[in-house]
C-alpha cells in the first residue's frame, strides 16, 4: 500500500517548519532592526545583544527558513517528477530530526557567543559535523530517488538541486576545516588572505547555491505547475544551468574589493560578477515568459503573484549585484546600508517570496485539502510583504549611497566634511522606515500561520497516489 503513495510526511514536516523558523528569523530580524534605534532594548544582557543577535539573524533566516522550505521542496519535487516514493525514507525523516537539532543548537549557541567568526558559518565544530551527517543523508536520499526513478529524463528542478546539494557539501567542509581546542572553540587552518578567501569564496557560493541555485529549483517546478503552462524554453533552462553554475564560482573576490587580495583576483572577481548578469537574467526571463498566455491569472491567483513578484527581485538584485561588484562603485557601497538593500531585495523579494508562494502551493496538497483556507488572506499577505520589501529597500538604498557620499565628503582644506558619529544619527529616519517594512514582512508571516493552521487543522491528512504513467 506504502509503495503506491508518495512520501509526504517528510515534506509536511519540513513545510509547516518553514513558517516557524521564518516568523522565530524575522522576529529575530525585527529585534535587532529596533535595536539599531534603540541600541538600550539589549536590556544590558549579553545574551540580548546586537552582535549576537545577529548572526542568528542569519542562521535563522538563511538555514532554518530557507533550508526547510528547500528541503520540502527538493523532496516533494523529487518524488513528483521522478514518479516514486523517497529513497532511503529513515534517513530522510533524519535529516529532519537532524537538521531541527542543527537549528536549535544554533540558536542555543550564538547568543551564548558561541562562534567561529566566519559570516554565514559561525556554527563551532561539533554542529558543523551533524551538519555534514545530514548533508550526506540528504545526499543519499535525493540522488537515490533520482536513481530509481521511472521517468526518463530528470526534470531540470533536479539538476538545480542537485548541484546545490554538492556544492554546499563541498562548500562546508572546505570553509570549516579548523582544529578544535575545546568542546566550544577551534580555531580556522587558513589565516590571514588565504582565510579571507576561503572565507568569501563560501559566503558567495552559499548566496550562489543556497539562496540562488536551490531556489531556481523551486521556481522551474512551481511558477510552471501554478500558470498551469510549459516551461518557456527548456533548451533556455539547460543553458542557464550550466553558465550561471559555473560562472557563479570564480565571483567571490567582489566581497574583498581593496583588501590585501591580489590585484588581480579582484579584477578577476569583478569581471565574473558582470558576466553572471546574463545568466541570470536569462533564468528570470524564462520563468516570466512561462506565464504567456496565462498573464490573466495573475489578476486573481495571489500564489502566482508571489511567484512572478519574486522573479522580479531576482532580477532587480541580479542587475544591482554585478553593478555593486564593480570596484568604483564597490568604493561607494561597501561598508554602506546599501549592501543591506542588496541583500534582503534578494533575501526578502526573492528567496523568501518564493518560498512563500511555493508553500502555499504546496501545503494544500500534502494534507489532501483543495485548496487553502482562505485566498484572500494570502492576497493580503501578498501585499503587506511586497510594500514591506518596498519600503525596507528603498529605505537601505538611499541611507547606504548618502552615508557612502558622507563619508567621502571633504571641505577645501582636506578635512572630512561629516563626523562618523554624525553619519550614524543621519541614519536613523531610514532605520525607522527599515523597521516598519520589516515589521509589515513580518506581519504578513503571522497572517499566513493562521492560514495554514486553518488550512491543516480541519479533516484527516490524506496521502497522494503515486500515478501509474502520467506526469507529474
Ligand atoms: C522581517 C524581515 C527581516 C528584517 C526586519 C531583517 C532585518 C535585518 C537587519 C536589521 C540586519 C542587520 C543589518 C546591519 O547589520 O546593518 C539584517 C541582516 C541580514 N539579513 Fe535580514 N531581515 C529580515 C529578513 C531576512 C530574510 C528573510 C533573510 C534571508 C532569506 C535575511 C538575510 C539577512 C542577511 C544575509 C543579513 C546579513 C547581511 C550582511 O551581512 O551584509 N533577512 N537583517
Ligand atoms: C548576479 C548576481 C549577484 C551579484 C554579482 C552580487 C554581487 C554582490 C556584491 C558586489 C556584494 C557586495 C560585497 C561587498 O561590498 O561587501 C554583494 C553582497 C551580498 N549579496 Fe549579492 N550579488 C548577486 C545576487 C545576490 C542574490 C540573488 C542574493 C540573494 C539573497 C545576494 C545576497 C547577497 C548577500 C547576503 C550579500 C552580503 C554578504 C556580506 O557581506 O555578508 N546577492 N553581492
Amino acid at each position: 500500500m506504502e509503495a503506491s503513495t508518495y512520501n509526504y510526511k517528510v515534506v509536511r514536516q519540513f513545510a509547516i517548519m518553514t513558517v516557524v523558523w521564518g516568523i522565530v528569523g524575522m522576529l529575530v530580524g525585527v529585534i535587532i532592526a529596533s535595536q539599531l534605534i534603540w541600541p538600550e532594548l539589549n536590556f544590558g544582557i549579553p545574551w540580548l545583544t546586537y552582535g549576537r543577535l545577529r548572526p542568528l539573524h542569519t542562521n535563522a533566516v538563511i538555514f532554518a527558513f530557507g533550508g526547510s522550505g528547500l528541503f520540502a521542496a527538493s523532496y516533494y519535487i523529487a518524488q513528483r517528477t521522478c514518479q516514486v516514493r523517497l529513497y532511503a525514507e529513515k534517513l530522510a525523516s533524519f535529516t529532519f530530526w537532524g537538521w531541527q537539532a542543527v537549528i536549535v543548537s544554533a540558536a542555543i549557541t550564538l547568543p551564548m557567543g558561541l562562534t567561529s567568526s566566519k559570516e554565514y558559518a559561525e556554527l563551532e565544530w561539533p554542529i558543523d559535523i551533524l551538519i555534514t551527517l545530514v548533508w550526506v543523508a540528504y545526499a543519499i536520499v535525493f540522488f537515490g530517488t533520482l536513481v530509481k526513478r521511472k521517468t526518463k529524463y530528470i526534470y531540470v528542478s533536479n539538476w538545480f538541486f542537485g548541484a546545490y546539494i554538492i556544492t554546499i557539501a563541498m562548500l562546508h567542509i572546505v570553509n570549516n576545516l579548523e582544529i578544535p581546542v575545546t568542546l566550544f572553540k577551534s580555531y580556522s587552518i587558513y589565516a590571514g588572505v588565504q582565510d579571507a578567501m576561503v572565507q568569501w569564496w563560501y559566503g558567495h557560493n552559499a548566496v550562489g547555491f543556497f539562496l540562488t541555485t536551490a531556489f531556481l529549483g523551486m521556481m522551474y517546478y512551481f511558477i510552471p505547475k501554478q500558470a498551469a503552462r510549459p516551461i518557456f524554453s527548456y533548451r533556455l533552462s539547460i543553458v542557464h544551468f550550466w553558465s550561471l553554475n559555473f560562472i557563479y564560482m570564480w565571483a567571490g573576490p567582489h566581497h574583498l574589493q581593496y583588501t590585501v587580495l591580489p590585484d588581480w583576483v579582484q579584477s578577476l572577481g569583478m569581471v565574473f560578477s558582470l558576466m553572471l548578469l546574463a545568466p541570470s537574467w536569462g533564468g528570470m526571463m524564462n520563468g516570466v515568459m512561462t506565464l504567456s498566455g496565462a498573464w490573466d491569472k495573475l489578476r486573481t491567483d495571489p500564489i502566482l503573484k508571489f511567484l512572478v513578484t519574486s522573479l522580479a527581485f531576482y532580477g532587480m538584485s541580479t542587475f544591482e549585484g554585478p553593478m555593486m561588484a564593480i570596484k568604483t562603485v564597490n568604493a561607494l557601497s561597501h561598508y554602506t546600508e546599501w549592501t543591506i538593500g542588496h541583500v534582503h531585495s534578494g533575501a526578502l523579494g526573492w528567496v523568501a517570496m518564493i518560498t512563500i508562494g511555493s508553500m502555499y502551493y504546496l501545503i494544500p496538497r500534502l494534507f489532501g485539502r483543495e485548496e487553502m483556507y482562505s485566498v484572500k488572506l494570502i492576497t493580503t499577505h501578498f501585499w503587506v510583504a511586497t510594500l514591506g520589501v518596498v519600503l525596507y529597500i528603498a529605505a537601505m538604498w538611499i541611507a547606504g549611497v548618502s552615508q557612502g557620499l558622507d563619508w567621502r565628503a571633504s571641505n577645501p582644506d582636506g578635512t572630512l566634511t561629516y563626523t562618523f558619529a554624525q553619519v550614524v544619527k543621519n541614519m536613523y529616519p531610514f532605520y525607522f522606515v527599515r523597521l516598519m517594512g520589516g515589521l509589515m514582512f513580518f506581519s504578513g508571516m503571522l497572517i499566513m500561520a493562521y492560514n495554514v493552521w486553518k488550512t491543516v487543522s480541519i479533516g484527516k491528512v490524506e496521502e497522494a497516489q503515486i500515478p501509474q504513467a502520467v506526469h507529474a
